[in-house]
C-alpha cells in the first residue's frame, strides 16, 4: 500500500457522508423563497458531493483545479477566485490547503451580497492548533460542527477501490454561517451524526 498522499489531495467523499450533512442542514433545501439554496462545490473531483446535492434538487455549480471530466468549469483554482458563485459553498477541500480554503471561503461569502456561508468536510483534528485558532477560530468560529460518529474511509481517488471496511479517519462537517452584522460571535454547537 502506497502511504504517500495523492498528488492533488484527491480523496472522494463517501455519498452517505453528504446525505447525513444534508439531513442536519434542512435549511439548505428551503430559503426565503421556499426553494433550495444554490451551492458551489469548488473542489468537486468527480462530483461525489455534487451528485448527492443534485439528487436533493439543489442547483450545484461544480469546479476543480484538476480536470477530471466533471464540473461546469475546469481548471479553476478556488484560491484565485474573486467572486462566489452561490450563497453556499460545500466541499471536502484538499487537506494541505484546508486553512487557506476556509479563510478564502469566508472572505468570498462575506463579500458576496448573497453569501450565506460554507460547509466543509474536514478532519476532526482541524479543531486543534494554536496557529489555526489565531488565524481562524478566534475571529470566525464555525456555527456548528457535525461529527461523524463512524470513522470515514477516504480512499485515494487514483486507486481503484470501493468504500469498504472500517473507517480510518475521524471527520466532521464544519458549518460556517457568515455573521456580517454581529460584533460578538456565538459559540459553536456540536452535533453527532
Ligand atoms: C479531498 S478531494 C475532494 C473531492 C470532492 N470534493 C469530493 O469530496 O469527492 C480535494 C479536491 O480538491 C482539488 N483541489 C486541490 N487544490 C485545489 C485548488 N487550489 N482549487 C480547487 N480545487 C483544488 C483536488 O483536485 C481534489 O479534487
Amino acid at each position: 500500500m502506497d502511504s504517500s498522499r495523492e498528488k492533488d489531495d484527491y480523496y472522494p467523499t463517501p455519498p452517505d457522508a453528504t446525505k447525513k450533512m444534508i439531513d442536519c442542514c434542512p435549511w439548505l433545501l428551503c430559503n426565503n423563497n421556499q426553494t433550495s439554496y444554490d451551492v458551489w462545490e469548488p473542489a468537486c473531483g468527480e462530483g461525489h458531493i455534487s451528485e448527492v446535492l443534485k439528487d436533493h434538487s439543489i442547483k450545484t455549480y461544480s469546479t476543480d483545479l484538476v480536470d477530471r471530466g466533471y464540473g461546469d468549469l475546469r481548471n479553476i483554482d478556488f484560491l484565485m477566485e474573486q467572486k462566489s458563485l452561490a450563497p453556499w459553498i460545500v466541499t471536502n477541500p484538499p487537506y494541505k490547503l484546508a486553512n487557506e480554503f476556509v479563510k478564502h471561503a469566508y472572505k468570498l461569502q462575506e463579500q458576496s451580497k448573497d453569501g450565506e456561508g460554507f460547509i466543509f468536510l474536514l478532519r476532526l483534528a482541524f479543531l486543534e492548533g494554536q496557529k489555526r485558532y489565531e488565524e481562524i477560530f478566534q475571529h470566525t468560529p464555525p456555527d456548528t460542527v457535525l461529527v461523524h460518529t463512524k470513522r470515514l474511509t477516504l480512499i485515494r481517488g487514483d486507486h481503484e477501490s470501493a468504500w469498504y471496511g472500517s473507517g480510518k479517519t475521524a471527520m466532521a462537517w464544519f458549518v460556517w454561517k457568515i455573521n456580517r452584522f454581529k460584533k460578538d460571535v456565538d459559540q459553536p454547537s456540536i452535533q453527532w451524526i
